[in-house]
Order: structure tokens, then sequence, then C-alpha cells
């Protein structure tokens, strides 16, 4: 059996530089290089827990979709979805919330962390301002994942918590029910989790505003590059390139020569506008290809949805298989 790898993500933010570097590219290469079966899907219902406005939760799906597939994602070997699209996930959802231990969900890390906030603000109720979806997003994470019998879900360190939830809830339905009704997953972590720096050379995250988009038009690009912090050392003194934002980047959009030029003139002295022009350079050829056919895509919502629906209905029948077995092993309609 063709084992099934998953992987979901939030449209909270339009794609920089990092999550390809982090996140997109490597993803890809691992169902490149594997004979999975690969589920991929745009976790819209989580991004609700936030409250997003309407436009911007709508537009940031086409753009985490459009994305994928101009990276490289093919929507015909590999399934990708919109998660509210696929009813039976929140009908199994709330047959694993009945499983799943109160106390577990108040441990779970994105809770805990806004309590915590709440008591060291000095507030006297320590849920304000929590609603319960963001309480229960483990479970509806759990079954994204128990929905399709899932095998491997890549993840990052920040994730694994969910998983071992996943498993914990998938093993207390599978205990009640004394049989194999639902597959434990496994998590799989990227070994070479890089940290990609931003322009202030802190991780880049949105959170920390010093973000490249992936996709700006390459004016734009060229002009966040320049931005990019450095010392001020003049153009003729030898430089290191081991804390050097503009080299680390360069690694990841060059050749082994070209790297090994652009340290040599590490040392023998370059100013940081040249340095950056390189920079520039390297990415916005590595981009260019991806960078047209994402504003081909993200201009045709229509073939958007149409690739979308398609992928829908792909993951709906497994997912019906899936929500048959539980509601039978549980004595629910069937
Ligand atoms: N919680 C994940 C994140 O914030 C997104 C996500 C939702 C997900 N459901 C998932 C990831 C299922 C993997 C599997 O990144």
């Amino acid at each position: 059996m063709q084992k099934i790898v998953l992987t979901g993500i939030k449209p909270t933010g339009k794609v920089h530089i990092g999550n390809y570097i982090g996140a997109i590219r490597p993803g890809l290469k691992m169902i490149e290089e594997n004979p999975y079966q690969s589920l991929f899907f745009i976790a819209d219902y989580h991004a609700l827990t936030s409250t997003p406005e309407k436009d911007e939760l709508r537009e940031l799906t086409y753009d985490v979709a459009a994305t994928w597939i101009a990276c490289g994602l093919d929507p015909k070997k590999s399934i990708i979805y919109r998660q509210s699209d696929i009813p039976e996930i929140f009908e199994i959802m709330w047959i694993l919330s009945c499983f799943s231990p109160k106390g577990l969900m108040n441990r779970a890390h994105a809770y805990k962390a806004r309590v915590q906030s709440n008591e060291t603000q000095g507030k006297m109720d320590f849920d304000a301002g929590i609603n319960v979806g963001l309480f229960l997003y483990p479970v509806l994470m759990a079954s994204d994942i128990l929905t399709f019998d899932t095998d491997i879900v890549p993840v990052g360190e920040d994730q694994i918590q969910h998983i071992e939830i996943a498993r914990d809830i998938a093993g207390k339905v599978n205990h009640h029910c004394r049989s194999q009704i639902l597959k434990i997953p496994e998590f799989s972590v990227q070994k070479e989790t890089k940290i990609v720096p931003g322009l202030d050379g802190q991780k880049m995250s949105k959170s920390y505003d010093n973000t490249v988009p992936l996709f700006c038009d390459s004016k734009k690009l060229r002009k966040l590059l320049m931005k990019i912090k450095t010392d001020s050392l003049p153009p003729e003194a030898p430089k290191e390139t081991k804390d050097s934002v503009i080299f680390q980047l360069y690694k990841e959009f060059a050749t082994s020569e070209e790297v090994a030029d652009l340290a040599q003139k590490y040392q023998s002295g370059i100013g940081w506008g040249e340095a950056k022009q390189i920079l520039y350079e390297a990415i916005d050829k590595h981009i260019s290809p991806m960078r047209k056919e994402y504003e081909g895509l993200i201009h045709d919502k229509q073939e958007l949805d149409k690739i979308l629906n398609d992928g829908a209905a792909r993951a709906r029948e497994s997912a019906k298989i899936v929500l048959k077995r539980l509601r039978s092993a549980l004595g629910l309609a069937i």
C-alpha cells in the first residue's frame, strides 16, 4: 500500500522566502523522492480561529494554492484541497472531541500560551479573548490527519505536540472500539531545519516584520534586499561570510561555484551594495519562472477553483470511507 503523507498550511500571511526555503522546497522534494500519495490542504477553518476579514481569508487561501503549484506541486499527482470543502473532517472532529480529554487541550501549547499571557498581563479572567475554536484547534488538526488514514505528517518542531495529541486521540478511539479503526500517524521533522535569516538578521518571520515575499515584482524584490542590515565596513575590507545574511541567503539560490566565488569576493573585499546586487540577481533568476506561473494562476481564480474542487472531490472519496468505518464502529447511523 502506498503510504499517505499529509501537509496542512494555514492561510494567514503571504508566503515569504523563509517559508519557501524552510518548508515548501523540502516538502516538494520529499514528495518527489518518495512513492507517497501526498495530500496537501489549505487549513482555512484553522485560520478562522483568529477571525480574519473575509476577503483576506479568501485571497490568502488562493495565494497558498497558487504558490505551491507555482513552486512545483503537481495537482494531478498530489491532491490539493481546501479544508472547508471536506465536510467529513468536521463530522469526524465531533466524534474525536468526544474522545479528547479536556485536560489534554488545556496543555496544548497555543492555548496555554494565551492563558499565560493573560495571567502575566494581570487579567482576572485567564480565558479572556480566547474562543473555543482556538481551544479545540488540536482536535480539528487531529481530524485533518485521521480522516485520511495518514501515515506521515511532515512538521516543524512547533507542531510535534499536535501530532502526539492526534495519536493519543486515535488510540482512545481504537481502544474503545477494540479494533484499529483509525490509523496512528507518525510525524517526520525535517532534519535540516534551517533558520532562514530575515532582513534584520533575526529568523525570517511575519511576526518580526523582516520578511521578503516570495512573489513580489522584481523591482520590489531588489528594493527589499537592499535593506538587509549590514555593518559599516568599507568596501575594500575583508568580510566574514559566517554571519552575513546576504551570504546565507545566497547559498540557498546559487550554485556551489557561485557561492565559492562570492566567498572569494568577501575575502578580497566587496561593497555591501554590490553583494546585495549579486544576491538579488540570483534570487530573481531562480524565482522568475515560478513567479510567472504564480501570476498566471492568481489571476485565474476559475482555474484555481477547478484544481481545488477536483482535489476536494478526490479527497472526499477516502474521507467518506473513514467516516463510515467510524460511524459503524461506534454504533451510529450508517
Ligand atoms: N497547525 C498547522 C500550522 O499551524 C497547520 C495544520 C492544520 C496542519 N492542520 C494540519 C499541519 C494537519 C499538518 C497536518 O502550521
